[in-house]
């Protein structure tokens, strides 16, 4: 049984990683090597969970439990030698990731499961290194960003677990309100980031031919397709819709789509030209630096919203 967790890494993902297991009654172990980090992220975690309070999505004694129930840690050792499932969110480096992993193994007990939030690299890769009864309770366990908010957790299920190992992370998992994604092959992207990428080299190529103008390219997007599968997924909408339809119109419009196998230029040249988006204060669209704040904080607001509307989605 679970119980006792620990998150390796307090940055963009960790912090929020942790505190979703913490309110839902783990016992969380937070490890950040770096000391600006590690103090920075009670209150950070304070200040998320405040903010779903007051979006009446938990109430104050679930933001308590998701306060008590996390310790930092600047030792890995004393973060990770009691825990009984350990996920990684350290930077996305593969060096990295192997000599973690190879550190747990030697603090950790023989039960304890080994989950990575790697986005892009291949768990065999990873774990190498590690003795074969370790490969057999290791795993990826990927988030989506805000970790808090958006329900999806991909686990892999790549043959290398007993079913039975599996199934009480799958159940963790359940339990804290996340909705898992098993993915059967070690396939770069998993299955959500390869559905995401495609969707945005479109987007992104849309905007580059001036099909229309960055809003309506959004606007398109938001109240099209994904209001749509934001209730029910491609494949049962296409089988809604009809497959004859659907496979007539994919043989019209494949030939067509963006196949570019680089980024687009039209981001290559904001990139180039230091324009990285919100951080900058300048992407696709602008964001003079009042408005920044607000702007982040409407998105997670809306994202709430999307996330108390899910329950009803079956
Ligand atoms: N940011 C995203 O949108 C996102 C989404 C899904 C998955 N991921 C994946 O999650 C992982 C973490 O990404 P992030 O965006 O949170 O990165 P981040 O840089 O915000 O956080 C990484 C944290 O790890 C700490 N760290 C550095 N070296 C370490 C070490 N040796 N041991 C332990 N911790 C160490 C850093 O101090 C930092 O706080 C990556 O594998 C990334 O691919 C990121």
């Amino acid at each position: 049984m679970i119980h006792t967790i620990t998150v390796v890494g307090a940055g963009t993902m960790g912090h929020g990683i942790a505190h979703t297991f913490s309110r839902h009654g783990y016992q969380v172990h937070l490890y950040e090597p770096f000391e600006a980090v590690r103090t920075a992220a009670p209150d950070k975690i304070r200040t998320e969970l405040q903010f779903m309070v007051d979006e009446g999505y938990i109430t104050p004694a679930d933001l308590e439990t998701g306060i008590n129930n996390i310790t930092m840690f600047d030792d890995l050792e004393a973060a990770a030698k009691d825990a009984d499932y350990v996920i990684e969110a350290c930077p996305e480096k593969l060096e990295l990731k192997q000599e973690l992993f190879a550190q747990l193994d030697k603090i950790c007990k023989p039960t304890t499961i080994f989950a990575t939030n790697t986005s892009s690299l291949k768990l065999f890769e990873m774990i190498a290194q590690l003795p074969e009864e370790r490969k057999k309770r290791c795993m990826v366990s990927h988030w989506y960003n805000p970790a808090y908010l958006i329900p999806i957790a991909e686990l892999s299920k790549f043959g290398n677990m007993d079913e039975e190992t599996f199934q009480e992370v799958y159940d963790l998992y359940v339990a804290c309100e996340k909705q898992p994604v098993r993915v059967l092959k070690d396939i770069a992207g998993m299955v959500a980031n390869r559905i995401l990428h495609a969707q945005a080299r479109e987007c992104f190529y849309l905007a580059e031919i001036g099909a229309a103008s960055p809003e309506d390219i959004d606007k398109a997007l938001k109240y099209g397709p994904c209001f749509r599968n934001a209730t029910t997924g491609m494949l049962e909408v296409a089988d809604m819709g009809g497959l004859d339809i659907w496979l007539a119109t994919e043989d019209n419009m494949f030939p067509v789509l963006c196949n570019g196998d680089k980024a687009c230029s039209a981001m290559r040249e904001l990139v180039e030209a230091g324009h990285l988006g919100i951080k900058t204060g300048q992407g696709f669209f602008s964001y003079p630096e009042e408005k920044r704040t607000r702007t982040q904080m409407e998105f997670y607001k809306r994202l709430i919203v999307q996330l108390k509307a899910s329950k009803a989605y079956g």
